[in-house]
């Protein structure tokens, strides 16, 4: 990610900052109009949701210049998403919410530059959690069976 993409992300941050509620809304409104199957995997009140959204969207935007840094809360963020029963796929749909969002609340200052811009942030926080996310699938489904049983401890048993 250069410096260009990181600076135009957080500039037009700053300008949705002060209407983050409005903002939170449209977002949430708008990706239960794309897909409405998603409605039930979040609480009844979305109030703390919308809250933590953007706390934690501030924080990603604020540390894009250390992404190193914000990677491992990235992927503990991942690892929690595979547990609200979060698909790969469900990240497109996202995508496309949060894109529509900015594109209300910054209006003609949503370029197509900066349409590039925040959809190459998006997938680099994305793909760091998906990554995590199927990790955490393999480790959680996988059924138990012989092979993972130590061979000396199938001896013992066998005896
Ligand atoms: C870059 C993408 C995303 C970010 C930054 C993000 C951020 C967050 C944050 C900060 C929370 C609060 C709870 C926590 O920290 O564990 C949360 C919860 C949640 N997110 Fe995401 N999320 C993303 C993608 C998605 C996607 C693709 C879905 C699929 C529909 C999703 C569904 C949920 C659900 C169901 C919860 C729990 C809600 C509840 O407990 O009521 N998120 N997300």
């Amino acid at each position: 990610m250069d410096a260009q993409t990181i600076a135009l992300v957080q500039t037009s941050f700053e300008k949705v900052a002060p209407i983050a509620d409005l903002a939170a809304d449209l977002f949430y409104t708008r990706l239960f109009v794309l897909d409405p199957s998603l409605r039930p995997m979040f609480g009844a009140d979305l109030t703390e949701q919308k809250k933590k959204l953007t706390q934690l969207l501030t924080v990603a935007v604020r540390g894009l210049s250390r992404l190193d840094e914000i990677v491992p809360a990235v992927q503990a963020l991942g690892r929690r998403h595979a547990g609200y029963h979060v698909k790969p796929e469900h990240y497109a749909t996202v995508a496309a919410a949060l894109l529509w969002t900015l594109e209300q609340g910054l209006g003609a200052d949503f370029t197509p530059e900066l349409k590039t811009a925040w959809t190459e942030v998006y997938t680099v926080l994305a793909n760091t959690m998906i990554a995590t996310q199927s990790e955490a699938q393999t480790t959680t489904w996988v059924p138990p069976t012989k092979s993972h049983i130590p061979q000396a401890a199938l001896a013992v048993a066998g005896d």
